[in-house]
């Protein structure tokens, strides 16, 4: 007993052997914690001191999983699917003492043990899907054996964990324990009989076995949004718990995870996966320490300061809101209990968070509101002139220390921070609408800001569950600059002959939930042109749109007719768009749907090649982070600069060119790094980046 290697230890206490697992940080499944976990079983399978095993892991994970880094290369034996068959057919009864997450392996570790045992702060779920595999260790067999088939689809072909309650009121665990861990689950362990395997029961299965339809009737909503091929692997593999023997069932989920780990899908989803944590490691200097926080304050109470004071409130950092004017600080504090009410009516919170939460939230007029505040984020409106006061004044009345942080979208940090004295206390903190929901965070850095104030930022944004960014100061920042070029491509479709609805469902095949026609519309289409006017451009199209009064779905017509939100083509906006070509003296013609994609997505994957030669984001994992974070941009196809390399250089820098040669537009020129790679026979290299 003690030490079986460094990950696994075995320990006996009084007839039950307690099996600790130890894998910094989440105890994910690799070659030492399965090879230890295999060695405790058969050490302990013919001891006859011992009369029940309990597996255990830390506070923060009984297990998060399979080891993703080791997806792709040759495997070791024991893998794990020898690990869970060893301990489910071990002489005693093995039990599961779950605190902290169990996800995917590690729920399929905990299934093969013959009963589970869960603390209140556990999570336990099979998130594969969201790597763009299923569970591959016999989750797809052994979950729907205890929870059924509906519960088992829900959970395996969405990925979303659930809690300890629910876990408990499911028979997923037997039991939610308190006191000390795991000394309960030894004791609770004491008086299991039972060693009955998961995979004999099939009463559960009933159900599915009785109604051949069923399962294609659970699937169907949980598909309807998805072009990605696991989900549908996933209810082909819960397909086989219903229709085939256990073992046939397994193999067949082996084969079907087996097409999934090899294809381009699952490889994006693993690289999108640590791109996600590695965007979130600023790089600043070594020993640069974050400012505490322990007050916020947001000036404006529009959509996005109602949205940031939310996220302050959730997180437990108490926030005031400031306006100028009494109506406009009412309606945004009314729209904030609305939000919070909806949220407690539909049970994603209970009434008493709600209340706390709002609780948090202190409306004020006048920006001496400010006094107190380690952190203030300003979201007036998007204009200079009235940022620059908003500043002026801040410098005057934030404490000293305080970081001000501005949420515009597209102005010069710099020119903003130049009307205070403390420059290096100023940055951007781009929250993306709604702001309570969007997880993407940009932290802009202004020339002059200081890595402490960029690392409190950071770390706000962590306390926040926000995916902060860091990116340099350029008009757009990251995203809306990539974001810019693809408006730019959509419209210049429409005078070339597409319509609104083949540029939109284009990218809904690419696997976008929404066209950028449609989202304009329901954003409104009189903020673009806003925007627009006060930097001097023009959208022929869009502007002729608002010029008509059509705003989008708040005017009840804008790219298309609405009635509520159902949208049908509109020959008026044909008629339109032909006027705006004529005007402009081109030729319409179709475009078929792959140039359509083309044409929107490369010369976004242009400008994010100028924002990695420019320095403005540091690696194309940090721009796939905003894309995939900010933008809904597909998961199973990484983020656009993981998509370029997948598609090749040299076909975007070709395309590109013909784009060029046929517009004259110089942003569609192809960038000099994009060139450069692409005629090396290189790509962005971010996945390399990650495995080297
Ligand atoms: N494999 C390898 N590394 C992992 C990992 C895993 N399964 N899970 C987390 N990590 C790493 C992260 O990359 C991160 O590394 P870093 O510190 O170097 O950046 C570190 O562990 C901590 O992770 P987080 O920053 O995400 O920590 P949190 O506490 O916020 O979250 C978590 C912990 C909930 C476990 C989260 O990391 C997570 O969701 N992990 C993935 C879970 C998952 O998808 N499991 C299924 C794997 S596939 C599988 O099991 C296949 C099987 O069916 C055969
Ligand atoms: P909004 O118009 O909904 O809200 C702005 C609020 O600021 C109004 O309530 C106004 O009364 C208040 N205000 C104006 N001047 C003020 C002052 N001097 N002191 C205190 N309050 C003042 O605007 P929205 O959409 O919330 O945008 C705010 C900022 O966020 C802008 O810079 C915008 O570019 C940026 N942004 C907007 C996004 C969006 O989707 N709406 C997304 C990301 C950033």
């Amino acid at each position: 007993m003690g030490s079986i290697n460094a990950a696994v230890d075995v320990r006996q206490q009084g007839g039950v052997a307690v099996v600790a697992m130890d894998n910094p940080p989440v105890n994910a499944l690799g070659f030492v914690l399965r090879s230890g976990l295999m060695q405790a079983m058969e050490q302990l399978r013919s001891d006859p001191s011992v009369k029940a095993v309990v597996l255990s892991g830390t506070a923060r994970a009984f297990s998060g999983g399979a080891d993703i880094t080791e997806f792709g290369q040759a495997s070791r034996d024991p893998n794990l699917r020898q690990v869970i068959a060893a301990i489910e057919d071990m002489p005693m009864p093995v039990v599961a003492a779950i605190q902290g997450v169990a996800l995917g392996g590690g729920l399929e570790l905990a299934l093969g043990c013959h009963a589970r045992v869960a603390w209140a702060t556990a999570r336990v779920g099979l998130p594969e899907v969201k790597l763009g595999l299923l569970p591959g260790a016999g989750g797809t067999q052994r979950l729907p054996r205890i929870v059924g088939v509906e519960k088992a689809l829900a959970m395996i072909v969405t990925g979303n964990p659930i809690g300890a309650k629910e876990a408990a009121e499911c028979g997923l665990v037997d039991a939610l324990l308190d006191g000390a861990y795991p000394d309960a689950a030894v004791e609770w362990a004491r008086g299991v009989q039972d060693r009955r395997r998961v995979r004999d029961r099939e009463d559960a299965l009933e159900p599915a076995r009785a109604d051949p339809g069923l399962i294609d009737r659970i699937a169907a909503p949980l598909l309807k949004a998805s072009g990605a091929a696991a989900p549908r692997a996933c209810v082909e593999s819960v397909r086989g718990a219903v229709t085939m023997a256990f073992e046939e069932g397994l193999a067949n989920e082996r084969q079907l995870f087996e097409g999934l780990v090899t294809g381009d899908e699952s490889r994006a989803q693993r690289y999108a996966f640590f791109a996600e944590r590695e965007a979130q490691k600023a790089v600043l200097p070594a020993g640069t320490q974050a400012r505490p926080v322990a007050r916020a304050a947001v000036i404006g109470a529009g959509t996005m300061g109602g949205g940031i004071a939310m996220c302050f409130a959730n997180a437990g950092i108490p926030v005031t809101v400031i306006e100028t004017e009494q109506a406009a600080l009412d309606r945004g504090m009314a729209r904030i209990a609305e939000l919070y009410g909806i949220s407690a009516k539909r049970g994603s919170i209970t009434a008493t968070q709600a209340e706390e939460r709002r609780g948090r939230i202190q409306g004020r007029l006048g920006l001496e509101g400010v006094e107190g505040a380690d952190i203030v984020v300003e979201a007036v409106f998007e204009d200079m002139g009235v940022k620059k006061q908003v500043f002026a004044a801040l410098d005057r009345l934030a404490k000293p220390g305080a970081v001000l942080a501005t949420n515009t979208s597209y102005l010069d940090i710099d020119e903003i921070a130049s009307v205070t004295s403390r420059p290096g206390d100023v940055l951007g903190m781009h929250f993306f609408s709604p702001a309570n929901v969007m997880k993407l965070l940009e932290v802009v850095r202004g020339g002059q800001t200081s890595p402490e104030v960029i690392a409190t930022a950071a770390d706000v944004g962590k306390k926040l569950a926000k995916v902060g960014v860091v990116v340099g100061n350029c008009f757009g920042f990251v995203g809306n600059r990539m974001l810019a070029r693809r408006s730019d491509a959509a419209e210049r479709l429409l005078l070339d002959g597409a319509s609104p609805a083949e540029v939109d469902a284009a990218l809904v095949a690419f696997g976008f939930r929404m066209g950028p026609f449609a989202m304009g519309d329901m954003a409104g289409l009189d903020i673009g042109m806003r925007i627009r006017k006060a930097f001097g451009k023009r959208a022929p199209v869009s502007d002729a749109l608002c010029e008509a009064g059509r705003y989008g779905q708040k005017t009840g017509s804008g790219y298309y007719l609405y009635e509520g939100r159902n949208a049908r083509p509109d020959p008026e906006v044909d008629r339109i768009i032909a006027a705006e070509s004529a005007k402009l003296g081109i030729t319409r013609h179709p475009v078929g749907a792959e140039e359509i994609t083309e044409r929107l997505v490369y010369p976004m994957i242009n400008e994010g090649a100028r924002i990695l030669e420019e320095g403005i984001a540091a690696r194309p994992g940090d721009i796939d982070a905003i894309w995939l974070h900010g933008y809904n941009w597909p998961a199973w196809r990484g983020g656009p600069m993981f998509y370029a390399d997948l598609v090749g250089l040299a076909r975007i820098r070709d395309r590109l060119q013909d784009f060029f040669a046929a517009t004259g537009d110089e942003l569609l020129r192809p960038a000099p790094l994009l060139v450069k790679l692409a005629d090396a026979g290189q790509g962005f290299g971010g996945e390399k980046a990650r495995a080297a």
